[in-house]
């Protein structure tokens, strides 16, 4: 790494570590080929959610987004969930499956010297138990959860947060996400950031706040920084 001071890497965790869409084969079982439509609407709504009662400043933890998204997209889809088919569908929340490239990814960044910190909109008990399912928490110096401060991203006090807990400073910092709400919110907090465009068809939104680099799968990640740090600072 160059220089003296070691880069800090906040990773997010839903949709670029963790695969939300991870539970296509269960949804099946309720909404049938609707499934991957399902999918996208609950995790849409989740984020909605979390948008809204973050400008509303009525805080509720994500995983009340998560099954109040959950219970729109029943509506939606005219589907009826019974309480435990509700809570397994809850509980299978906190178990998704990672992206393929995320073990590799992180190996590669810990061993580069980079300091990892997992840092979601999710409470910290869920990323907890999302890391261990995974076997991922070993590569993560700490969770940053906003839970804290009661608020969601892209509140710029989140981003705050997150550099004050790390004791890390905002240009030496990079969020690491896939989506690209998150991606414009940590720059337009003075952070860097490394877009992760999981799939061609991802739009970044065409802001003038731009990511810092882009990459398509996590083990591009060192490369990408160590070269912008090279061009940008010859
Ligand atoms: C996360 O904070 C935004 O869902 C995303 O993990």
């Amino acid at each position: 790494m160059n220089g003296a001071i070691p880069e800090t890497l906040a990773f997010d965790i839903y949709g670029t570590l963790i695969d939300t869409h991870g539970l296509i084969a269960m949804l099946r079982c309720h909404a049938g080929d609707n499934a991957s439509r399902f999918s996208q609407l609950w995790r849409q709504k989740q984020l909605e959610y979390s948008f809204r009662r973050g400008l509303m400043r009525q805080y509720q933890d994500f995983s009340i987004c998560t099954a109040q998204a959950l219970q729109y997209t029943c509506l939606s889809f005219g589907v009826s969930l019974t309480e435990n088919e509700t809570a397994a569908l809850l509980n299978a929340y906190r178990a998704l499956p990672t992206f393929e490239d995320v073990t590799e990814g992180l190996g590669n960044a810990r061993d580069a010297g980079f300091r990892l910190y997992a840092f979601s909109n999710g409470k910290e008990t869920d990323i907890v138990q999302l890391l261990d399912h995974a076997d991922i928490s070993r590569y993560f110096i700490d969770i940053i959860s906003v839970d804290a401060v009661q608020s969601f991203k892209p509140d710029p006090l989140v981003y705050r947060h997150f550099l004050e807990k790390s004791a890390a400073k905002a240009e030496n910092s990079w969020m690491v996400s896939a989506n690209p709400f998150d991606v414009i919110g940590a720059v337009s907090a003075g952070m860097r950031s490394a877009w992760v465009q999981r799939s061609p068809d991802a739009i970044m939104d065409p802001w003038e706040i731009k990511p810092t680099v882009a990459i398509h799968r996590l083990n591009e990640l060192v490369s990408a920084i160590t070269d912008w740090r090279k061009t940008t600072f010859r």
